[in-house]
């Protein structure tokens, strides 16, 4: 007979935090969220690459893509660039996060000089960006022969037909910089000629970039984004178990910090040959694994030199695992099952091995009780769709906007390379995830604020000012169904229908 668990496996929902001492030093300022992201020898080292927030997004078509790794990295977080696409694809996206904290912005919006006023205006809406390169071949990085920004547009008066190079401001007019120049004086520049961008180019007058005063202004209110030595921001991505011979060389010249094996079941020799690979070919580049639910799993990834675990199977929102193949465990119960399995690892050998609580937050406050329970970091799905910096459309329905989500496993997404029983390359057989909506919620900035506020707020009622005090002192009760009744409004009666995540 199979073995059986002795316990009931549970989720975040039936579990409360009860708070500790609150002492006067523990307010909502002095809290710190850093959290280590890969392995180290605690006690004798930091972690060499850490997180200012405990937060990353998941390896997902519709969720990590450059746009929202690119919010997300300069608020604190990570997002792993999603692998269910070309290898092109994906090192284009790195390389697009790369460039973009060094502050010289990859020009988007650029036309050739045959362009006309009505060129402009489809271009600026497509993109959302007023200020247009012209250059001679119409490329970002052709010569530039002018810039065209909302000042040399009047455009009541002016014809559609008007060309560009007849309203645009010729280069001999630009103020620019060359190649090379660092951030800060390129900021200079901008600061004492007063001008809103400037046009960095190369010896033969191509175009490599623009700064923008506005995201000088913007990087003041960064104080928590991750960066790497060289001040850009951290990249990483997802990686499968199959291609990874050809995708990591890629991901890794595009300029990727962080790796991650992205698989709905991390238990397998698949997963320690291709951690075995990369700890041999790249063993400067960490790479984490899973996903795993118990300590076996854990062990076996550990031993394989991962350099963090991810932990959950079949909570995800969009995951119907569980129903399809009857594997899975509550995730509150998995997350707590590995945090020990993480802490008698690290007493035997002296390795931490961080681990990250992946799928199944619904409300703001699991991410409080996920962290509480052991978990290093979490990484989020269905939370980080909602936002305007997410790749999926923005849509109405029944008169409410939402955006498109949709499961890795669903034949939406086709990530067969993470679902794939039968290992071919013409689909899944069978899904283990669906294509849906969430609620659209606004941009990822807005809500991440006051997500935090929350979780800060959360720790300084347990009377802790870090995470790792967090997760040593907190203390953990179970609810019963009829306090989680309790716990919401109730035998009121609501004047509006709310429900806050
Ligand atoms: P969420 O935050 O609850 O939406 O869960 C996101 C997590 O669900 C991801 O990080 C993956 O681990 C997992 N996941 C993504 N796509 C699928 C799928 O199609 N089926 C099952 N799990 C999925």
């Amino acid at each position: 007979m199979a073995r059986l668990f002795e316990q009931e496996s549970r989720t975040f929902s039936e579990f409360l935090l009860i708070p500790n001492l609150t002492t006067r030093d523990c307010i909502p300022e002095n809290v710190e969220l850093r959290a280590d992201l890969v392995r180290y020898r605690r006690g004798q080292e930091a972690s060499p690459l850490q997180l200012n927030i405990p937060m990353t997004s998941a390896i997902m078509q519709a969720v990590s893509d450059a746009n929202l790794a690119i919010a997300l990295t300069r608020s604190g977080g990570l997002s792993f660039i999603y692998g269910s696409q070309s290898i092109e694809n994906q090192a284009a996206m790195v390389r697009q996060v790369k460039k973009f904290k060094a502050g010289i912005v990859v020009s988007d919006t650029n036309l050739t000089p045959t362009a006309t006023l009505a060129d402009v205006l489809k271009i600026r809406q497509r993109t959302g960006h007023a200020t247009i390169a012209v250059t001679d071949d119409g490329s970002s990085n052709g010569r530039l022969l002018g810039l065209v920004t909302s000042r040399d547009t009047r455009v009541s008066r002016m014809e559609l037909s008007d060309v560009v190079t007849s309203f645009m401001t010729p280069l001999e007019k630009l103020v620019t910089a060359p190649e090379g120049i660092s951030l800060s004086e390129a900021n200079d520049i901008i600061w004492d000629h007063k001008i809103n961008q400037l046009p960095i180019i190369t010896g033969d007058g191509n175009l490599v970039g623009l700064v923008f005063r506005k995201d000088y202004e913007q990087h003041k209110d960064n104080p928590l984004e991750l960066l790497d030595a060289s001040k850009r921001l951290l990249a990483a991505a997802g990686i499968n178990t199959r291609d990874f011979r050809e995708r990591v060389p890629a991901l890794v010249e595009a300029g990727a910090d962080v790796l991650c094996i992205d698989s709905s079941d991390g238990f397998s020799e698949w997963q320690a040959d291709t951690l075995d690979w990369v700890r041999e070919n790249y063993p400067d580049i960490p790479i984490g694994a899973g996903n795993v639910v118990d300590e076996e799993g854990f062990r076996y990834l550990a031993d394989h030199g991962a350099s963090f675990i991810k932990v959950g199977i079949g909570g995800g929102s969009i995951c119907i695992t569980r129903e399809q193949k009857g594997i899975g465990c509550g995730q509150a119960t998995a997350v707590m099952e590995v945090a020990r399995a993480r802490d008698r690892y690290f007493e035997e050998t002296g390795w931490y091995i961080p681990i990250c609580s992946d799928g199944g937050i619904v409300f703001d406050y699991h991410m409080a009780l996920a962290l509480a329970m052991g978990a290093d970091f979490l990484m989020l799905g269905r939370y980080f769709a909602r936002f305007d910096e997410s790749p999926g459309r923005r849509l109405v329905v029944n008169g409410a906007y939402v955006k498109e989500y949709w499961g890795e496993g669903s034949n939406r997404a086709r990530n067969w390379q993470r679902y794939g029983h039968s290992g071919s390359e013409t689909g899944l057989a069978f899904e283990e995830g669906v294509d849906s909506y969430v609620p659209y919620a606004g941009s990822l900035r807005e809500n991440l604020d006051s997500t935090l506020a929350k979780l800060k707020a959360t720790m300084v009622s347990c009377g802790s000012t870090n995470l790792d005090h967090f997760r040593e002192h907190a203390r953990l009760v179970m609810v019963s169904a009829t306090s989680i009744v309790e716990g919401g409004a109730h035998d009121v009666i609501a004047k509006e229908s709310e429900r806050r995540a």
